[in-house]
């Protein structure tokens, strides 16, 4: 990698950022494109969000992604919020304009939606309902794709209610219903889906198993996780026995980075092969 004055730079936010993935995204792509630019880990205190992110227009940064724990802090330090992100309460992408202005954006819920187009090109939202097990940030951003691509149903489950009734409340919006349902009924809810969706941590690498009956279930349904570590959670394995089609985790971390690319180097990319078997290759999974 050459390194100029007229290097082009772009990078990530966290705290820590030592875990993301997206540098080995960016670069992938940066590389693929023969674009002179570099996409770098940045350590970001959360004290001192406001003044790395004004940095960014004094040390000609195009913009940055943000993760945790920074996306709900910038959505009050940027100068403008796109309506989405405001929707969601939560922003991962910031574009510095022309004027040295911050402009946030959510680029999850491109991500999701993209991926599954991606994954199950055929899948249709007049499926039948989506079920979403969880109420973070991640579930905030499905469900606003689900609504958006005009799924009827929307089942929210949850261990802690408040948080899934905060989300209906926040992003659900008509025509689509959105009903919740407790924890301990998740089994249930699965009855005539045509999609379920695990946004919680629960099969991620050292966290818990996910213990779910998929038996009412309809094997026409997509099963989609959001984790990626590993990349075939427990849920994944058992859906495929049951004949279900399968989305894992990868695609939307991938999709989610294209709008922020091509925004701050001006070239469209595409989510191929060769990307995700790179990015696959950063990922340890610990058994
Ligand atoms: P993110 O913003 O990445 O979506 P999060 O806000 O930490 O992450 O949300 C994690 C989700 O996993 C939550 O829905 C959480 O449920 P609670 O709202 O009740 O905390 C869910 N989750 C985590 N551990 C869980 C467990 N052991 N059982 C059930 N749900 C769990």
């Amino acid at each position: 990698m050459r390194i100029t004055g007229k290097t082009q730079l772009a990078g990530i936010m966290g705290w820590p950022v030592a875990h993301s993935r997206s540098p080995a995204l960016h670069n992938f792509w940066l590389q693929e494109h023969r674009i002179e630019g570099v996409y770098v880990p940045l350590p970001v205190r959360p004290e001192q969000l406001a003044p790395a992110l004004r940095a960014l227009p004094v040390l000609g940064f195009r913009g940055c992604n943000l993760t945790l724990p920074h996306k709900q802090a910038a959505l009050s330090i940027v100068d403008r919020v796109d309506p989405l992100a405001r929707r969601i309460g939560a922003m991962n992408t910031v574009i510095v304009a022309a004027d040295g202005s911050l402009e946030g954006s959510n680029t999850d819920v491109y991500g999701f939606r993209e991926n599954l187009r991606d994954s199950v090109p055929d899948w249709h939202p007049a499926a039948g309902p989506a079920v979403v097990l969880g109420a973070g940030g991640a579930a905030r951003a499905i469900v606003a794709a689900l609504i958006d691509d005009g799924v009827a149903e929307i089942r929210l489950v949850n261990r802690t209610r408040a948080r899934a009734e905060r989300v209906a409340a926040e992003v659900a919006a008509p025509p689509s219903r959105t009903s919740i349902h407790p924890w301990n009924a998740r089994d249930a809810a699965l009855q005539d889906a045509g999609l379920l969706v695990n946004t919680t941590s629960l099969g991620m690498a050292g966290e818990p198993e996910l213990d779910i009956d998929l038996a009412r279930l309809p094997t026409t349904a997509v099963v989609v996780d959001i984790v990626y570590v590993p990349l075939e959670t427990a849920l994944l394995a058992a859906a495929r026995r049951r004949g279900h089609r399968t989305v894992d985790g990868l695609g939307m971390l991938l999709h989610q980075g294209r709008p922020g690319f091509e925004a701050w180097f001006g070239t469209p990319v595409r989510v191929t092969r060769d990307l995700r078997a790179a990015v696959l290759t950063t990922l340890a999974v610990p058994r």
